[in-house]
């Protein structure tokens, strides 16, 4: 049985996209910062029968709690095949960049950002040992630099200039992540759920969870000949 670990499971998409990959038969590693937010998210899906699921503590902002993570996966499993970096937090709106105080610009980079990158770095080792590894950056559409210079962008945008910055940077991650990892089998790529309905949003998304989680999940289980270094939405390709 495969495993993968999704960073951020214990609720939104996340959540989801763990609910989804226990389905198709992967051992799920469902990472939750706190614990007990963990267990019971995990007990919902126990008791829809999926039982190939553990909880894996980890904050991806705290570089102590990925180590630890990362040690523990490592005395658990002879390899990783799937890591989705999914946990993020929005951060407190408005949020021009004219005027956002450095210190929650910091935060909001320290969890989307520095996140993803200390996660990949520790649990790269596992990685390796899988046959054919593959990783999944959750970016967004506001980290896209086409649609952050389009004409057309929406006002709404004006409230996430931090947050779309920290996913400019993640896409940045996995293009160079990609790149040094070419001529390997590793599969590395980047992909926007769109707008759904979670607690990042106060639940004013459009999708549902289970349609935000498709795209992750298609990319979560490419083959080998699948894409590396590209951004994804439910739709194919999305501009960088
Ligand atoms: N919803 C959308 O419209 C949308 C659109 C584009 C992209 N995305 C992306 O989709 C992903 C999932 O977001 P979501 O909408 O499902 O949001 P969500 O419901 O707020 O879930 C975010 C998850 O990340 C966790 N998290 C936050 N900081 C963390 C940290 N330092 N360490 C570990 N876990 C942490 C949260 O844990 P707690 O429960 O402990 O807070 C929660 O489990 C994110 O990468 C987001 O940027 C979402």
């Amino acid at each position: 049985m495969k495993n993968v670990l999704i960073t951020g499971a214990n609720q939104g998409i996340g959540f989801e996209v763990a609910k989804q990959m226990a389905q198709l038969g992967y051992y799920v590693y469902l990472g939750s910062r706190d614990e007990q937010k963990g267990l019971t998210a995990a007990n919902e899906l126990y008791n829809e029968g999926l039982t190939n699921i553990e909880v894996l503590k980890i904050d991806v902002s705290d570089l102590e709690s990925v180590r630890n993570a990362a040690s523990t996966l490592q005395s658990k499993v002879e390899a990783l095949d799937i890591l989705i970096n999914n946990a993020a937090i929005a951060g407190p709106q408005p949020q021009k960049i004219s005027a956002c105080d450095i210190t929650t610009i910091k935060e909001i980079f320290n969890t989307n950002y520095f996140g993803p990158i200390q996660t990949t770095q520790h649990f790269l080792p596992l990685l390796k040992k899988a046959p054919l590894p593959v990783i999944v950056n959750v970016s967004s559409e506001l980290g896209s630099l086409t649609m952050q210079t389009s004409e057309s962008r929406s006002p709404n945008w004006d409230n996430y200039h931090v947050y779309g910055a920290t996913k400019t940077a993640l896409n940045t991650f996995t293009i160079n992540l990609a790149h040094e990892m070419r001529g390997t089998k590793f599969r590395i790529n980047s992909v926007t759920p769109g707008y759904t309905a979670t607690n990042l949003n106060n639940f004013a998304g459009f999708k549902t969870v289970a349609e935000g989680a498709k795209p992750i999940v298609q990319l979560a289980t490419i083959g080998e000949d699948g894409p590396t270094g590209r951004f994804f939405c439910q739709e194919g390709e999305f501009p960088w």
